[in-house]
Parts: structure tokens; sequence; C-alpha cells
């Protein structure tokens, strides 16, 4: 039996979901087991975000609720943790006195011992010293036993393999709360990987700011190189990673969508803007052209990939003229789907110095715009692929049991092609009803069906599709 009840609560990006992760497996060997409710909890984690005003926004409201839960409680524990603990230290433990632990971002693996410290001396502890070194976990944590119990079962994780950023685009927080571009050593990457696959983990996302960069500060191996090296993890069926920025998207990395067999096929491109005059402003080293041709390449090695993007609209000076190119953008390069965000100042960002900032009304107005004409673009592409097979990793039974089929018995699974496009089908009657074995499994679907954030399909043997 466990002793302590543990609580995450994740806000942001997959960096945050790689270190809570990683938080919950170590804290699984120091006894603590996660539960889905913050009432039952012993010790509340909250793995915060900066990137947006909107999520540190989340994060306040968040601490006021564990607040009155503590009244109730005092022995509950509370640690802040990523960007915002990062970003603000000292001055979040003063203005909320019911914090115990402020974990910055290079502090993760301090957790545990902090625990312990706190248990001996009760007081408000802050670790939020940045580091030049990646504190790489020992050869143990690597174990078999790496997946905490409440993890078990999933067949997807991530695993970083650089940290921090030495781009500065104007308006991005992160340089400043995850600290300077470092790379992870390859062999410890592999052995994560290792030891993921063992624990039953068929496919892995590489995770970084800019994984282009990857190694080249440090003169490791190149990331086409270490993507090689992924490849020949045996047993591991797919491999992704973001996110990657388009000026270091290099023609090594663009031939490795047609030459490694797990690599999927799906790029996360962010391009922020389809205004050069406007990318200049944001630092992003390259233009609306470069942009472009990129995609170009991607297509000639890999004509079916499937490529994401992420805009912000309403950056300051961004005219009528300026949000048309990136409309404009959008209907050239037909994105599978996109992320788009009103621009945010964030204090310690150069932007939230610039002259002619949007207002919120025209923000607000360009945002829907966009997402108006990525749901028709998206709309058309979907429905373009009914009657397509592809490769889909089963990855558990679907959230939306039985919406498809007038069989009452009928189990309903969901999955993911390579190209990250969410399938759900029906098992077939002779898959039986322990449908849990079926995960990580790959099988040939053909698409029946298509709406706007997933697919209906029938399972088929043959995929034309990888
Ligand atoms: N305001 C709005 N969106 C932002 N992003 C980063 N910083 C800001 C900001 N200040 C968006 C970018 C980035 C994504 C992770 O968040 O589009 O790619
Ligand atoms: Fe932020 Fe730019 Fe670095 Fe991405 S590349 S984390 S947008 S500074």
């Amino acid at each position: 039996m466990r002793g302590k009840k543990l609580y995450i609560n994740t806000i942001g990006c997959q960096m945050n979901v790689y270190d809570s992760g990683k938080m919950a497996d170590m804290l699984y060997r120091a006894n603590y087991q996660l539960t889905d409710a913050v009432s039952d909890a012993d010790l509340v984690i909250v793995n915060t975000c900066a990137i947006r005003e909107k999520a540190v926004q989340k994060v306040y409201s968040f601490l006021g609720r564990i607040k009155k839960l503590k009244q109730k409680n005092p022995g509950l524990r509370l640690v802040v943790a990523g960007c915002v603990a990062q970003q603000q230290g000292r001055a979040i433990a003063s203005r909320f006195p019911q914090v115990d632990i402020v974990l910055g971002t290079h502090a993760v693996q301090q957790l545990p011992d902090l625990i312990q410290e706190l248990e001996k001396h009760p007081r408000q502890i802050i670790a939020t010293e940045m580091t030049d070194f990646i504190d790489e976990p020992g050869p143990a944590d690597f174990s078999c036993a790496g997946l905490s119990a409440s993890r078990d079962g999933i067949i997807s994780d991530f695993v970083t393999i650089m940290r921090g950023c030495d781009n500065f685009c104007t308006y991005c927080v992160v340089p400043y709360v995850r600290g300077r571009e470092i790379s992870r050593q390859p062999q410890a990457i592999i052995a994560e990987i290792e030891s993921l696959v063992q624990a039953g983990i068929r496919e892995i996302t590489l995770l970084g700011q800019n994984v282009n960069s990857y190694g080249i500060k440090e003169n490791l191996t190149s990331f086409p190189d270490l993507l090689a090296m992924v490849n020949a993890v045996t047993g591991l069926e797919r491999i992704r990673f973001v996110t990657s920025h388009p000026k270091d998207l290099s023609d090594a990395l663009i031939e490795a969508f047609g030459t490694l067999d797990k690599l999927c096929n799906h790029i996360h491109l962010p391009v922020q803007s389809g205004s050069s005059r406007i990318l200049k402003k944001m630092n992003r080293k390259y233009t609306r052209e470069s942009y472009l041709e990129k995609i170009e390449k991607l297509r000639a090695v890999s004509p079916d990939i499937a490529i994401t993007s992420d805009f912000i609209v309403g950056f300051p000076g961004e005219t009528d003229q300026d949000f048309q190119e990136t409309m404009d953008l959008i209907d050239r390069v037909g994105f599978d789907s996109v992320f788009a965000f009103e621009y945010s100042d964030r204090p310690e960002a150069p932007a939230s110095r610039f002259k002619d900032k949007i207002s919120p009304e025209i923000k607000h107005e360009r945002l829907q715009a966009l997402f108006k004409r990525q749901k028709e673009i998206t709309r058309r592409l979907h429905e373009a692929l009914v009657g397509r097979r592809f490769s889909v990793l089963i990855e558990g039974a679907s959230k939306n049991q039985i919406k498809h089929t007038a069989d009452a018995d009928a189990v309903e699974l969901t999955g993911r092609t390579s190209e990250n496009r969410i399938v759900n089908f029906k098992a077939p009657a002779d898959w039986g009803i322990d449908i849990d074995r079926r995960k990580g499994e790959t099988k040939g679907v053909k698409i029946e069906a298509a709406y706007s954030n997933s697919f209906w399909g029938v399972v088929a043997d043959r995929p034309e599709m990888r």
C-alpha cells in the first residue's frame, strides 16, 4: 500500500508534461501514489507556464483553491514548479504563504530531497538557481520500474533532449525562464528511451525548444544523427519531435523523413506570422519565402507529410496587410491544423516595450478569422482522406464509447496515424473485450468518415501509408 497521495496539475507545454512525469516517477519511488482528486492529496504540485498572461492567471487561481484546501487540511504540502516558479521565485512564496516549495526549472531532480528537508524543518524553500549543466538522473532511475504505476499503460511518452533556448524571439519569455540552450548526451537519451521501451512505451516524442540545434554548441551528435540512433532502438515503433525552428531546419533533417522508417510523417513547424516584416520584428531569422521553400522541400521528400504550425496574431505593429499575408500563407501551405494565439505582453521580453500595440478587439477579430479559415482547410484536407488506409498505433478504448455503431456490445478503440491524426474504430468481434491487450499494437485502418478533430474507420489489412 502506498503511503501518500500526490496530485499534479500540469499547465503548459510538453516540456512541463515531461517534467511532471519525471516528478511522478521520482516520488513514486518515495512512496507517493498519483491521485486524480486534489481533495485527497497530501502533496500538490502545480507545474506552471509563463508563456502568456492567461496561463499565469490560471496558476494564481489554482493557488487560491489550494489555500482553501490547506485551511481544512494543514498537513497538505504545496509545490510550485515550472516557468512561473522560475520567473517569480521568492516573490511567489511571499505573495502566496500557502506555498511550501518553489521549484525552478533547473531543480526538478532535487524535488525528493527538498520534500524530505521540508518534512524535517517546515518552512518555505526556494530552489530557483540556474545551472549550466544538466542534472542527469542516475542509472537506477532508468530501471524497468521507471514508470510510476499510475503512468503504467501509456504507450507514448516524451524524452527531453535539450533544455533552454538561445533564440530570443522578441515576444518570448522562454530564454529567461528556461535559461541557455544545453543538450543532453546522446548516450543518456538512448538509455532513457531503452528503459521506456522496456516499460511498454512504443512511441517517443523528443523534446526541445529548438531540436534542430541539438548538440551543435557542445559538438555532440547532430540532430539527424541522433534520430538515426533512436531509430535503431529495438522495440520502439515511432519517433516524433518538437519543436523545430524553421531557420534551422536543415536539408539533412528533411532527408530523414525519407530514410528513417520509425520517424513519423508529421512536422510541427511554427511560423508565427506570414509577413516577413513582422518576422523580422519577432527576430525569427527567416522570411515568408524561405519558410515556403522549406515546406516545398519537405513535400518533395514526403508528399503526404502532415504539417502543423503556431501563429501569433496582433504582434505590435501588425497591420491589416501583414495579417492578410498570414492568411495567404495559411492558404498556400494547407496546414493539417494550427495553434494560434493573441499576442500577450511578457514583461521580460523586448516586444513588451515595442510601440503600436494592437487593441484586444482587433487581436480577437484576427484570431477568429484565422481559426475560421483554418477550419475550412482542415475540413477539406480531412474529407480527402476518406477511403485511404493508414497504420494506426492503438492507444486504448475510445472516450466516445459507441458513438458510431448501433451495436451495443461493440468496443471502440482509438489511436493515431503516423501523421498524428486521431482515428477511432470498432474492434473486430474476434478481438474479445479485453482490449487493453491491443494497446501499443499497430493496425491498418480504412477511413470511413472525417470530423474536424478525428476520423472514424474500420480495420483493414494492408495500410497504404506507414
Ligand atoms: N504571446 C502569444 N503567444 C506566444 N507564444 C510564445 N510567446 C507568446 C506571447 N508572448 C506562442 C508561440 C509559440 C507557442 C508555444 O506560444 O506561437 O510557438
Ligand atoms: Fe521562444 Fe523563440 Fe526560443 Fe521558441 S525559439 S522558445 S519562440 S525564444
